[in-house]
């Protein structure tokens, strides 16, 4: 059906994010906020996503949410009574920082009405996506790429060089954490070994099974032919449409590749990786190091 598209169709122009999760990790906070709107010092993490992406050249946000969650929603539309109110107040650079985000995206967003598993996110989003490539960007994992090419970009761009297989951010993790990710296995390929080419991936092995220690960490760019394949996968791990189960059916038939992003990931859907993030990305604030660097030392002292 895919196999003689131009190469024009495989630009990838839209982005899906989902967000349907309901943050159990993160309760009681999460019990009325969204997970996607806990903040990195003052920026929701989902705005960061979103900032990732459009730096990346995605055009399109395709969100996908659950019930719950349409703060998500304003948060990216525009404010009236704020922004009159900070005009009003003379309040310049609140105003400018609350303006650009209702203009930063186009942004769409469909409902996941049951949560049946992530690969069921994303094919929730497949006629927003109307068949294209797509890139996924998993909001529990934020990259810092300062002064390098954003992340998504990265991926873009080793899937122009992987004309047309998919592409995974890869990341080596520590022994006896693999139970907690996607897990691929294969080689470095054999004509760009900077792309790793996947062979097989299981998602969450039990302890002692996983075929390497190389873990898929939350960013994904995917060619149109991963749509039937989601289309037609069943229910793998915990009775869920895994991601992970259609990209194995991918790699094995159009084919998968997996980059290391070259950035600092944050793993902020977990309570210590996130306040790693907030203090990470603090650190690199200028109104905020001076004093946070006395009150981590204050802290660390007092033991
Ligand atoms: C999801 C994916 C998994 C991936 C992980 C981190 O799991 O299913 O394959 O390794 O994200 O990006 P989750 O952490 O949402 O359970």
């Amino acid at each position: 059906m895919f196999a003689n598209l131009p190469a024009m169709a495989l630009r990838v122009r839209k982005a899906i994010i989902p967000a349907a999760g309901l943050g159990t990790r993160f309760l009681p906070a999460t019990k009325t906020i969204p997970k996607e709107m806990l903040p990195i010092v003052d920026v929701p993490t989902l705005q960061l996503v979103v900032e990732e992406a459009l730096a990346s050249g995605i055009e399109e946000i395709i969100l996908v949410t659950g019930r719950g969650k349409s703060s998500i929603e304003d948060h990216f539309d525009v404010s009236y009574e704020l922004e009159r109110t900070l005009s009003d107040r003379k309040k310049s650079e609140l105003l400018a920082s609350v303006e650009k985000i209702s203009k930063m995206v186009r942004m769409v967003s469909v409902r996941q009405k049951e949560p049946l598993g992530l690969g069921h996110a994303v094919l929730v989003a497949r006629q927003a996506a109307n068949d294209e490539a797509v890139a996924v960007l998993l909001g529990d994992d934020l990259y810092d790429c300062d002064g390098r090419k954003p992340a998504t970009r990265q991926l873009c761009d080793a899937f122009d060089r992987a004309q047309g297989r998919g592409v995974i951010s890869l990341l080596e993790v520590a022994a006896g954490e693999e139970s907690l990710y996607g897990v691929v296995a294969g080689k470095p390929d054999a004509s760009d070994p900077s792309l790793f080419a996947v062979s097989d991936m299981v998602e969450k092995p039990a302890p002692g099974t996983a075929p390497s220690r190389l873990a898929i960490v939350g960013r994904y760019v995917l060619p149109p032919e991963i749509w039937p394949i989601l289309q037609s996968t069943k229910p793998g791990k915990n009775g869920e449409i895994q991601l992970t189960d259609a990209l194995k059916t991918l790699a094995q038939t159009r084919g998968c590749v997996g980059i290391t992003v070259d950035g600092i990931r944050h793993d902020a859907g977990d309570r210590l990786g996130y306040l790693g993030a907030c203090l990470a990305y603090a650190m690199k604030r200028d109104e905020l190091r001076p004093g946070l660097t006395k009150m981590m030392k204050q802290l660390i002292a007092a033991g």
